[in-house]
């Protein structure tokens, strides 16, 4: 049988990743991560695509020799068409499309957030389907019913922020820098979970979710207590951590405890890059104990995005013949609050 060899590409925000992917294993994936943002306190497009171009062709050349191929042995070229911003996505696709026209290789066109949540068949053990996967990055925060790897279905999802910029946005009011998601969740670990206690905003449709309200309870919260202590970030700020991420954490495991009841599934997994918080980790083991739930929780490197969600996903339109033509564009769609505002 013939071996099928795929290298994939991803680049819809601020990491420039490459992985190749042989009969549906995940040979190497390589991520180089973008620290110019830092002093921005959020991700500036501009930057974030002059960084891609800068690291595109190492990290390929690297994902190539770390999986032992060389670019003859590959059978087709895949990479991330949305969503994402439009600057980063250009790259990544231009990329690809002149690698694979070089080549006479065909392309194959990835949709992010459902490689978020085919990341869970790149190592055993994959679930079942159907399943139920939250996915919660800095753009989405989605509950999707995977029926099959290529049919799923988008049950209930964020009517404003996503899960990724409640803990950005409330980690930078912190005075935490960008992206502050895993910092929050480093302080956490030592406070209070119940020492402050927050909004939880509510949706009206019974899966979706609603965070914004959370970000103003905690703002003005943070201005009554330091208008009356300036030093009271600096003296409670492992409580304050503990309690924003308790909060996030219950509102989207409320709604996927509803969600799986409703739909009499035991097979529940999370993904995105909020699926690396120890809160939302430890908390989902928990529930499933409780629930005699199988839980599916993505090892980190996976988590956050990586080429090796987008190698695994091709691998699955590929065996479905699902190619695209040379003339595909990306696909931007992008809520404006993944950006920074200047
Ligand atoms: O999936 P991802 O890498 O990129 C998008 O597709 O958006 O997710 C990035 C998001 C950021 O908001 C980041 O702060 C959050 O995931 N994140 C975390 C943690 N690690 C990453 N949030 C909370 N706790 C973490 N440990
Ligand atoms: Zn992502």
């Amino acid at each position: 049988m013939q071996n099928i060899s795929i290298l994939a590409i991803e680049s819809s925000c601020d990491d420039t990743s490459a992985a190749v992917v042989v009969n549906g294993k995940v040979l190497s994936n390589v991520t180089a991560s973008q620290q110019v943002h830092e002093a921005f306190g959020g991700v500036v497009p501009e930057l974030a695509s002059r960084a891609h171009q800068q690291n595109i062709v190492p990290v390929v050349d690297k994902a190539l020799k770390d999986a032992g191929i060389n670019k003859q042995q590959l059978n087709a070229i895949a990479f991330t068409r949305g969503p994402g911003l439009i600057g980063s996505l250009l790259v990544g696709t231009s990329f690809a499309k002149g690698f694979a026209l070089a080549l006479g290789l065909p392309i194959i066109t990835v949709n992010h957030m459902q490689a978020h949540v085919l990341a869970h068949f790149i190592d055993e053990p994959v679930p079942n389907f159907p399943f139920l996967c939250l996915t919660v990055s800095g753009g989405h925060t989605q509950i999707v019913l995977v029926k099959d790897y290529l049919n799923m279905e988008l049950v209930g999802e964020s009517i404003d922020d996503a899960a990724g910029e409640a803990f950005d946005k409330t980690a930078k009011m912190l005075g935490l820098p960008y992206p502050g998601g895993p910092l929050l969740d480093k302080y956490a670990q030592t406070g209070n979970p119940l020492a402050f206690k927050f909004a939880q905003p509510k949706a009206h449709r019974p899966f979706d979710f609603s965070f914004s309200g959370l970000k103003t309870s905690v703002l003005y919260f943070l201005q009554k207590q330091t208008a009356e202590n300036p030093d009271f970030v600096q003296q409670n700020l492992a409580d304050i951590c503990a309690s924003v991420q308790y909060t996030i954490v219950k509102i989207l495991l409320d709604k996927l405890q509803k969600a799986a009841k409703h739909f009499q599934i035991k097979q529940i997994a999370i993904a995105g890059g909020v699926s690396a918080n120890s809160g939302l980790r430890t908390a989902l083991t928990e529930l499933g104990k409780k629930h005699a739930w199988s839980v599916f929780i993505p090892q980190f490197q996976y988590c956050t995005d990586n080429a090796g969600m987008i190698a695994i996903t091709a691998h699955y339109l590929y065996l479905q013949g699902q190619f695209a033509s040379q003339d595909v564009t990306p696909w931007h769609v992008l809520p404006f609050s993944y950006m920074i505002h200047i």
